[in-house]
């Protein structure tokens, strides 16, 4: 009898634990609660919607990033060319729900104010590592990896910026660049803030199209790692989507 209730109490003593411990780790897996910042981000893009004027994405653009990175769970982003942060804010929403954090690069003093206040009003700041930087100098420092790039800088630089980027982009990884479209390749593309150069954008400030653009996909489709593709939606300005398959 006195061994059966050694027995009975080690038993207990190793099955408690072992209890416990699964069950806080089911807690940790569990999806976070994202109701509240839905909720905020929602209601901050309904009354942003018709007051994105600096080269934003348009909203089309933003919820591609949003369901992309959702779709393929990414959690650790780089965004190059933050504006006043609408795109941002699409990214930050989905990383919200994956559990990752993103890493913007604005050059331009005055619209990183913007952004961070419109990221404090939306409730995703805590997402968000806001670099005020030259995205040129930053980027080959950055350390990586990165399983989600999203690239709307100054567009004559993005073949730099793909060159940097994706020895630290991890397989299954995706490399976004905005502004792409094949048809209307006139005009210029680039563009840097205050103090640098703005040349001009061929079918409209932000719009898609530029001398650029063949030049970028003819680079980016010669990484035979990279299955690329532009994403045709309505009202976009043209996004395309590079997906890395294996190490080059
Ligand atoms: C098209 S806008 C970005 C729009 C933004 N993604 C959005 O949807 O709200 C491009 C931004 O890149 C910034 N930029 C241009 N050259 C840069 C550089 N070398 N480093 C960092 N930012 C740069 C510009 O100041 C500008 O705000």
């Amino acid at each position: 009898m006195k061994k059966q209730l050694l027995n009975f109490v080690t038993v207990l003593c190793v099955c408690i634990p072992i209890f416990f411990s699964i069950s806080f780790a089911a807690e940790d897996q569990k999806p976070p609660n994202t109701e509240n910042i839905d909720r905020q981000v929602q209601q901050f893009l309904d009354s942003h919607r018709w007051s994105w004027r600096d080269a934003n994405v348009p909203e089309v653009d933003g919820k591609a990033l949003h369901d992309i990175i959702l779709q393929h769970g990414y959690k650790n982003a780089l965004e190059i060319g933050t504006s006043t942060g609408h795109s941002t804010i699409w990214i930050a929403w989905a990383l919200s729900k994956t559990g990752g954090k993103l890493i913007t690069i604005e050059i331009d003093e005055y619209k990183r104010d913007q952004a961070l206040a419109h990221f404090k009003e939306a409730g995703v700041a805590d997402y968000i590592d806001s670099r005020l930087a030259d995205a040129h100098e930053l980027v080959p420092k950055l350390e990586g990896p990165f399983d989600f790039v999203f690239c709307d800088a100054d567009k004559d630089w993005y073949k730099n910026y793909l060159e940097a980027v994706e020895p630290k982009l991890s397989v299954g990884g995706c490399f976004a660049a905005h502004n792409v479209t094949e048809v209307g390749n006139i005009g210029g593309g680039g563009e840097r803030g205050r103090g640098g150069f703005r040349v001009g954008f061929g079918r409209g400030f932000g719009g898609g199209g530029g001398y650029w653009v063949s030049d970028f996909l003819e680079y980016v489709r010669s990484f035979s790692n990279l299955e690329t593709k532009i994403q045709e939606l309505q009202g976009s300005n043209g996004l395309c989507v590079s997906y890395k398959k294996a190490e080059k």
